[in-house]
């Protein structure tokens, strides 16, 4: 009698231990905050417009202030960035969408501020401090600029662009047979003689480097004033803005030959942290939005994006098999003492 009545109850059981382990896992999803995946994808999309982003899901990560050290943001311009990311096994590219109402593409007069997004990842295997890392904990951050974006997109922006009135009819060892006043960079100042008195240029300041070949300035960093750029660049991409919104695609070769750069293999879970620059906001170095580390789980080829197995669905699991265990033994033990 007792076992017929444990039997009938044992559906019953099923289902509150089953929804039990689902509400937890909600919950517990939910506590863990955006999830991202880097969908494993035969075509890896590099054109931030491609419409086929719309089909990878993505994570909306929130921003707060960088309010801590001077010169602080005090409250955000830009409060989230959604993310998504697709691999073809060999490269990796992330989308970074966010809204921000003007198009600030400048940064070469005084009173100018570019738009800008970076990404962060460690290259050691502990998670890094969020603030660029510390001494011993290097990070790897992927640097778009809205007005590299602009080098490349319409040439690059000199004096005379930022200037319109600006003139030069004469310029040290420049060819004023072959040069235009006001003189232009770098066509009018490829010789020797001439690039000499373009001394960033000269020395190799990647910020003052008139042909650009990406938007994205790839940097090492040990903390915050420490952002360097690194030797090794291995990171393209492209960036555009419409309808108040900037899509920027960064794109890297999964494996490069380069201890610097951050670690990235398929079938892993790796950390990464965004942060926002809102030109129009007078936002640039320390003032920006950042968000936390999150993160994004490198999907292999062919690999179902794996089950987000929390430990509360887990537990929730295994108490359901243990009591459907029990029940089970009982049964045959019962069984067992009828034929004895
Ligand atoms: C939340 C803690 C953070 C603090 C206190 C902080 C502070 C700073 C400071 C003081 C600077 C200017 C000096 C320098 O160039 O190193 C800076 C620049 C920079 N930071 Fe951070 N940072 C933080 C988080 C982040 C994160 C999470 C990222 C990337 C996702 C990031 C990316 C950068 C970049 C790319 C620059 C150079 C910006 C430029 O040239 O305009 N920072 N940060």
């Amino acid at each position: 009698m007792q076992r017929l009545a444990l039997l009938k109850r044992l559906p019953l059981l099923v289902v509150v231990g089953l929804s039990l382990s689902l509400a937890l896992q909600g919950k517990a999803l939910a506590q863990q905050g955006p999830q991202l995946t880097s969908v494993a994808q035969s075509k890896l999309l590099t054109d931030p417009m491609d419409a086929a982003w719309q089909k990878v899901p993505a994570a909306d990560v929130p921003l707060t202030p960088q309010a801590g050290v001077k010169p602080a943001l005090m409250a955000t311009s830009v409060s989230s960035v959604k993310v998504r990311s697709v691999n073809d096994g060999a490269s990796i590219a992330f989308l970074l969408e966010w809204q921000d109402g003007s198009e600030d593409r400048y940064a070469s007069r005084p009173e100018s501020f570019r738009d800008a997004a970076a990404i962060q990842f460690p290259t050691t295997g502990e998670l890094p401090a969020i603030c660029m890392g510390v001494r011993g904990q290097m990070v790897n951050i992927w640097h778009w600029k809205a007005d590299w974006q602009t080098d490349i997109d319409k040439g690059f922006q000199d004096v005379p662009d930022a200037y319109p009135n600006f003139y030069k009819d004469a310029y040290p060892a420049v060819n004023v047979l072959t040069g235009t006043p006001p003189f232009r960079m770098p066509k009018d100042f490829e010789s020797p003689e001439a690039k000499q008195f373009m001394v960033g240029w000269t020395v190799g300041n990647a910020l003052s480097e008139p042909v650009r070949t990406s938007p994205i300035e790839d940097l090492n960093a040990i903390g915050f004033s420490t952002a360097t750029h690194k030797a090794k660049q291995n990171v393209n991409g492209k960036g555009v803005w419409k309808d108040g919104v900037w899509r920027v695609v960064y794109t890297r070769a999964l494996k490069v030959d380069d201890v610097d750069a951050a670690a990235l293999t398929a079938g892993q879970e790796v950390p990464v942290a965004f942060a926002v620059w809102n030109g129009s906001n007078q936002e640039v170095g320390a003032r920006k939005q950042t968000s936390t580390f999150l993160n994004v789980t490198v999907q292999a080829a062919g690999g179902a994006a794996a089950l987000q197995l929390s430990p509360a669905l887990l537990g929730g699991l295994i108490l359901l098999l243990i009591v459907a265990g029990i029940i089970a033994f009982r049964m045959v033990e019962g069984r067992s003492r009828q034929t004895s």
